[in-house]
Parts: structure tokens; sequence; C-alpha cells
């Protein structure tokens, strides 16, 4: 099953402010992150075994442009420059789907915009480990 992390609660944090403005998001609010390079959105998720992890991040952005970020997983780029593709409005809330190899136990997921804009508002993180088949019966 999903392990879901809201941006709100620790031990993720928020370089910026937890705000609760426009509505969709889930659970008690969303990160809006200080508009400048770097100013990121950080989850910890534990799994239970190493393996490639599908995470996906809630988001909105309600302006015309990509808000591009850095996806660092335990401190390493995963992913360079992931598109956080704009919707229009600050209430759509869309989903962005990554893959990343995680590590048994406590993971850190960092979001970590690389222009000025900053990050998108973030509202959340689902993290879906890929199990091992159970061995085929015959
Ligand atoms: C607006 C919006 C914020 C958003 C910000 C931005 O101020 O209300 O939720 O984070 O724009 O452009 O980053
Ligand atoms: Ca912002
Ligand atoms: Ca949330």
């Amino acid at each position: 099953a999903a392990i879901r992390q809201e941006v709100e609660t620790a031990p993720a944090t928020c370089d910026g402010a937890i705000e609760s403005n426009h509505t969709g998001y889930s659970g008690s609010g969303f990160c809006n992150g200080r508009n400048a390079v770097g100013a990121a959105a950080q989850f910890t998720v534990n799994v239970s075994a190493a393996g490639t992890a599908t995470i996906a991040v809630r988001y909105a952005n309600g302006t015309t442009d990509n808000r591009p970020a850095d996806v660092l997983v335990n401190g390493s780029v995963a992913q360079a420059a992931s598109t956080f593709d704009p919707a229009g409005a600050w209430t759509t809330w869309a989903t962005k789907t990554l893959t990343a190899s995680l590590t048994a136990g406590s993971n850190t997921i960092r979001l970590s915009p690389t222009t000025a804009a900053g990050l998108a508002n973030i509202d959340y993180v689902e993290v879906e480990t890929t199990g091992t088949p159970p061995p085929s019966e015959t």
C-alpha cells in the first residue's frame, strides 16, 4: 500500500509557509515555498525493503510557467529539474509521478526548486514500493 506523507506534518519540512487558502488540498494544508532557488520541501518515508519506488507528488501550479525542481533522495539527485507543469489555478491539484531507488528504512525525498520562482505549492507525497512478487504455485 502507498505511504502518504503530508507536507504539513512533521518530519516533513517546508522552506516557506504552510497555508490553506487554496482549496482542494489533503490534510490541513500545503507548502507555499519561498519563491527562490533551493527553497525546498522535504519528506521522510519509511519503507520495509529496498527497491524501486513510485513517488507521486501532489502539487498545484497556478501560474502559466513550469516550476522545475530537483528531486533528491537521501541527498543525491535522483531526477534533475523535474517538471511541475502549470494548471492555471492554485486550486487545481495535479500529480507528478517519479520513480527512484529507496533503501530499507528511512529515506528523505527533497524537492528543491531550480528557478527563482520556487516550488509549485506542494500538498503531499505518496510512495509505493514495488514488492517482491509472491512465489508462483505450481
Ligand atoms: C500566490 C499564491 C501562492 C503561491 C505563490 C507563488 O501568492 O497564492 O499560493 O505559492 O503565488 O507564485 O509561488
Ligand atoms: Ca510560493
Ligand atoms: Ca497536505
